[in-house]
């Protein structure tokens, strides 16, 4: 006998093909896993609340998720989801677009005025974003949406928080005592190690037209054309970004300037809007942009100083004492 698709056949092995689904993805966990808080879960203030109500309407969750999965390891993960993060959300913001980066862990990675500037014009702080302006929901509404922002991550959120909010009173005192003082204070927070470490890769004309382009994607809204801390965002940031044209009078202790500058684009200011950018740009990237800094608004060139190299196939060799030798051409 031959089963026929009548529409009994069809209606009752649908629903027997839903409920086979379904126990499992949604009845099942439902029961099992206990709605407890993980370590880091944190109640929300009303505010924050607020911020969250505003997220909703607004659609973020259209462009961004809140959750991290083991693959994601790869592109710098700080810490992977766990059922108790969501503890007591309805509805949870999980989203499944990631059409900009997963905010799970969002607390803390940017001070308050970042984020000021970034929901005004997100190109301001990333000249390269397509995120929308957030502009027209004014200042409460973004005030709201910002201690969201800072809430997300919990308990570890809030240690990140703490730390901004510490360091800010001296980066902000550093800069209110005047040019020269703040560079000399910037200067003393970079690890001894760091410092006398030179540039390895010369300034070529390609290593500074790649900086040219790392710059103009990541530095010039805040740092500016000129990279006189007057970019598109200086309007809404304090302290502004660094005049890095005062720099150079305030070498008299520093043989090279490649050390700092790597040191601060990799790990960012704490404490100032200067985000962060270990996750973003791979070594290459941050040694040349640091030779486009140090080049054209520094007038500073490690490189011309005391020739340095390093021994890779990639570099082209140089003529210098400390350069990489000359490629042996092999020849069967
Ligand atoms: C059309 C998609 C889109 C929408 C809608 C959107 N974003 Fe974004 N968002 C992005 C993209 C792309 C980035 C990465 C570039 C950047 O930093 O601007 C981003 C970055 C961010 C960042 C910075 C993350 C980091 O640490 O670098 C935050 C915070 C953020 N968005 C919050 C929001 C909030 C809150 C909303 C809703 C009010 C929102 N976004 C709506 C696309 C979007
Ligand atoms: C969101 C704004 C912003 C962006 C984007 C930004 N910076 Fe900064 N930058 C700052 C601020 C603010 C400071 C610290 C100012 C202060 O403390 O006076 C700073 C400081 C620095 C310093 C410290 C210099 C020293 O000698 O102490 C360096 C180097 C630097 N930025 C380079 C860069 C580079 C390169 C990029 C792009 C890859 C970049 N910044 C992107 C805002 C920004």
């Amino acid at each position: 006998m031959r089963a026929r698709m009548t529409p009994a056949v069809l209606i009752f092995g649908g629903l027997i093909i839903f409920w086979v689904a379904f126990t499992p993805v949604v009845i099942v966990p439902t029961y099992v896993i206990p709605d407890d808080p993980s370590e880091t879960w944190d109640a929300r203030t009303e505010l924050e609340q607020r911020g969250r109500e505003v997220y909703i309407a607004e659609g973020c969750t259209y462009c961004h998720s809140q959750y991290i999965r083991p693959q994601d390891w790869g592109i710098g993960a700080d810490r992977l989801a766990k059922a108790g993060d969501y503890h007591q959300d309805a509805p949870h913001l999980l989203g499944s677009q990631r059409t900009g980066p997963d905010l799970s862990q969002e607390g803390g990675q940017h001070t308050n005025d970042w984020h000021l500037a970034h929901f005004m014009n997100p190109r301001s702080v990333r000249p390269d974003s397509i995120m929308p302006r957030f502009e027209y929901l004014g200042e409460e509404d973004i005030g709201a949406l910002t201690a969201y922002m800072q809430s997300l991550g919990g308990v570890e959120a809030d240690l990140r928080m703490a730390y901004q909010y510490k360091v800010r009173d001296d980066v902000i005192a550093a800069y209110e005592a005047g040019p020269d003082e703040n560079i000399q204070y910037l200067h003393e927070q970079v690890p001894p190690g760091w410092r006398p470490l030179p540039n390895p890769y010369p300034a070529t004309d390609a290593s500074l037209s790649r900086g040219e382009k790392v710059y103009q994607s990541f530095c010039i809204g805040c740092h500016g054309p000129v990279g006189d801390g007057m970019g598109q965002a200086s309007e809404w940031l304090y302290p502004p970004a660094l005049n890095f044209t005062t720099i150079r009078r305030n070498l008299w202790e520093d043989k090279y300037i490649g050390g700092i500058l790597y040191y601060y684009i990799m790990n960012g200011v704490t404490g100032s809007a200067m985000p962060y950018f270990k996750h973003e740009l791979e070594s290459e990237k941050i040694w040349d942009v640091s030779n486009y800094v140090a080049k054209y608004f520094i007038d500073w060139d490690d490189s011309n100083m005391e020739p340095v190299g390093v021994h890779s196939a990639r570099e082209t060799p140089g003529e210098g004492e400390n350069s990489p030798p000359a490629r042996e051409v092999i020849s069967e």
